[in-house]
Formats: C-alpha cells, sequence, structure tokens
C-alpha cells in the first residue's frame, strides 16, 4: 500500500494551519501539527515542554533533534500507515533529510507551497483569534467571530497566541527566510512541489491545493 505524505510548506501565518484542517478532514488522514505537538507540551508542562518553552517563546527554531524524536514518535502510530499530513515540518534542511530517510519505498511526498507576502503575514498573524476550546481559528481582519472573544463554533474563549505578539513574528519571519525557504529549492529539484497562491481567500487556496492532490493520485 502506498503511503501519501503531504508536506503543506510556508511562512508563520500563510494558512498552512487552515488549509490542513479542509484538507485532512477531506481526505482522511490525520493533519499532524508540530507547533500544535509543541503547545500541548507547553500546556501540559511536560519534560519536553520545559525544554522547548524558550525557543517558542523567542520565534527561534527548537533543536532539530527535539522535533525528530516527537515527530517519527507521532508518525509511527497506525492511523499513519496510509498516509499523513505535516504542517510546519520540515523546517530545516536537517528535517528533510531525515524525514526521506524514514520513510520507506512506498511512500511518496506531495509538497505544496503556499506563497503569502510579508505584510500580509503580518496582518494575519496580529488578527488571529484561537479557540481554547476547539482550536479553531478566527481572525479580527478577515474571519472575525460573531461574538466578540467567543468562537463562532463552540462558543469557546478566544485567545492571541503568546509568539504571535509583533517583535517574536519579526523573528519568526527572518528564521523562515533563513532556515525553512531553502526547503522549497529542495522538494522542488525533486519534482514534487507545487506553488500555490496563499493570497487568495481561503477557499480558493483549498480548491486549488485539492486540484493538485487530485492530479498527483
Ligand atoms: P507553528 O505553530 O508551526 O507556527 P507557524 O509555522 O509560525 O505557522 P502559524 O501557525 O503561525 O501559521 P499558519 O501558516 O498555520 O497560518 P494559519 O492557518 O493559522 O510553529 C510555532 C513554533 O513552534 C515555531 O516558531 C517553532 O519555535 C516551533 N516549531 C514548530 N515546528 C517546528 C519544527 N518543525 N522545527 C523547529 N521548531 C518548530 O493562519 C493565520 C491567520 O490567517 C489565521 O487568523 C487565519 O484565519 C488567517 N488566514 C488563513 N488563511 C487565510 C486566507 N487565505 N485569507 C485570509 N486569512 C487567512
Amino acid at each position: 500500500m502506498t503511503q501519501k505524505i503531504i508536506i503543506l510548506l510556508g511562512p508563520p501565518g500563510s494558512g498552512k494551519g487552515t488549509q490542513a484542517v479542509r484538507i485532512s478532514k477531506n481526505l482522511g488522514i490525520p493533519h499532524i501539527s508540530t507547533g500544535d505537538l509543541f503547545r500541548q507540551h507547553l500546556k501540559n508542562n511536560t519534560d519536553l515542554g520545559k525544554k522547548v518553552r524558550s525557543y517558542m517563546d523567542s520565534g527561534k527554531l527548537v533543536p532539530d533533534t527535539l522535533v525528530l524524536d516527537m515527530l517519527f514518535d507521532r508518525v509511527s502510530k497506525s492511523d499513519c500507515r496510509s498516509g499523513y499530513l505535516l504542517d510546519g515540518f520540515p523546517r530545516t534542511l536537517a528535517q528533510a533529510e531525515a524525514l526521506e530517510k524514514h520513510l520507506n519505498k512506498s511512500s511518496t511526498i506531495t509538497a505544496i507551497n503556499l506563497n503569502v507576502n510579508d505584510d500580509t503575514l503580518v496582518k494575519r498573524i496580529s488578527g488571529r483569534l484561537t479557540c481554547k476550546a476547539c482550536g479553531h481559528v478566527h481572525n479580527t481582519f478577515f474571519s472575525p467571530p460573531s461574538k466578540t472573544n467567543k468562537c463562532d463554533k463552540c462558543q469557546g474563549d478566544l485567545f492571541h497566541r503568546d509568539d504571535d505578539e509583533a517583535s517574536i513574528v519579526e523573528e519568526r519571519l527572518r528564521v523562515y527566510h533563513q532556515q525553512t525557504a531553502p526547503l522549497i529549492k529542495f522538494y522542488k529539484d525533486k519534482s514534487v512541489l507545487t506553488d500555490i497562491n496563499g493570497e487568495d481567500p481561503a477557499d480558493t487556496v483549498f480548491n486549488n491545493i485539492s486540484k493538485v492532490l487530485k492530479k498527483r493520485g
């Protein structure tokens, strides 16, 4: 059986999480966000959470070894057997190479790169509001909740992520351009990457990604 792996690449705020939720639901494969996994560890104050807090709080990348152990543990679960969707991984060439080594012969990779300019990213991130209860993401500029600070889906409380503060966003974007953007060439060279205009409305972005995934089979 072929194991289909979808990788969503793109800078912070490009819409990886927004699209990952939709794709995962549509294809019935697990959505694995390394950022969400780390935030869960922070919330539960685990040993890993204690180790990664300072990196996340300052907008730096968590060291590769900590990321790889956690990620490979997650993708070894039975729900990933036929495929999974990666959101926020890989983020360095070393992570991409480690993933290649980890995969077996029946695995295929489809990489989608969401292109969004930095000004839009800053606006999207500064307006992001996440639901504490169900994780649904709103945006004060693009998809405001009907009731102030209440989730439209479950009425849970909405919050701003700690790392969405302006100076940390600046660092996250710097780190993205320096350490993660080279992955675009890495996957282009393997002929598995498609660029998608992430500036389009979320529905259009989803339709365009779906077309690519359908074509790849
Ligand atoms: P992570 O959680 O992965 O954050 P990120 O990559 O910075 O991405 P974001 O979650 O900020 O944005 P997104 O692209 O998912 O956009 P979203 O859909 O929410 O990582 C956080 C930290 O964890 C890192 O800084 C690092 O420290 C650590 N980390 C994680 N993985 C790591 C790894 N592999 N290696 C090392 N360290 C790692 O959308 C943003 C907003 O825009 C929302 O409000 C949304 O509603 C809105 N929006 C989305 N799409 C559209 C659209 N088309 N039009 C209008 N608005 C839109």
